[in-house]
């Protein structure tokens, strides 16, 4: 694909996804993203063979726009960065198509891994300001990450992480989290004592019946106030 055809297509998702853009030139000429991604997609291809001049040349557009992207990395289609400034990609971050990042975004490692250090970030993905993301993991197609989060694990597609460290909140449309219903909380125990006391009971009236049917009086349980369990309202159970 030619070079202004990938500017086009930039400048255009930029004028889709920002309501403060104002017409195609002021794109092109005011934002920092579209420059600092097409001289990466140059650096990118002198990678190889010149990583030194690569290098260069992304530290010169780092300087210019305050937007770092190792040349090593490889970003897909129709990106936008906004703002941009302060925001770095490292040299095996991997970006998908219609990726949207705001200011001071890292794509970052941990320091602890070798070889692929840096996240790998689907398609469709929102990372707001000020979110790091930092380790060898994927961020799943259609996720959010909020402003001002770390990332440190796994995301998968389709959902929301906020905070530090970064903790899922919304999966497929569907809110996650704790629930803070402190009023109607399970009684495991009450449950499972239940559950005897009915077991207790058929067992009993099965013994009733046993002795009935070979004319033996049984003791009468009722008359042991040691056998009865209160309740909770106070009461007892019957045994
Ligand atoms: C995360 C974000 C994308 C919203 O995604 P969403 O799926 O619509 O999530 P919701 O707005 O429903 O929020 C879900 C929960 O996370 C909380 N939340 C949202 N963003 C958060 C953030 N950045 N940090 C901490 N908590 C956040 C919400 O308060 C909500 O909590 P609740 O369930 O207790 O009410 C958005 O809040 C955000 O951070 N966007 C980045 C925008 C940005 O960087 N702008 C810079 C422009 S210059």
């Amino acid at each position: 694909m030619l070079m202004f055809e990938r500017l086009r297509e930039d400048a255009r998702a930029i004028l889709d996804r920002d309501p403060a853009a104002h017409g195609f030139w002021q794109v092109l000429l005011c934002y920092p993203s579209v420059r600092a991604l097409a001289w990466h997609r140059v650096a990118h291809k002198l990678n190889p063979k010149h990583p030194v001049l690569a290098r260069w040349l992304s530290q010169r557009v780092r300087h210019k726009t305050g937007i770092e992207i190792h040349p090593g990395a490889t970003i897909g289609r129709r990106c936008f960065i906004d703002h941009g400034m302060g925001v770095i990609i490292g040299e095996t971050a991997e970006i998908g198509d219609d990726v949207t990042m705001y200011q001071d975004v890292t794509l970052g490692g941990t320091g602890k891994d070798t070889g692929k250090r840096h996240p790998t970030i689907g398609n469709n993905v929102t990372i707001g300001s000020g979110a790091k993301v930092l380790g060898p993991f994927k961020v799943g197609d259609n996720s959010k990450i909020g402003a001002g989060s770390i990332v440190l694990r796994e995301v998968p597609s389709d959902c929301t992480v906020v905070g530090n460290p970064g903790r899922i909140v919304r999966k497929a449309d569907k809110r996650v989290g704790v629930d803070l219903d402190q009023v109607n909380l399970p009684d495991p125990v009450q449950e499972r004592m239940t559950l005897l006391l009915k077991r207790i009971d058929l067992l009993e009236e099965r013994l009733r019946q046993r002795a009935k049917e070979i004319g033996c009086d049984l003791f009468d349980l009722y008359d042991d106030p040691s056998a009865l369990i209160p309740n909770d309202s106070g009461d007892y159970y019957e045994i």
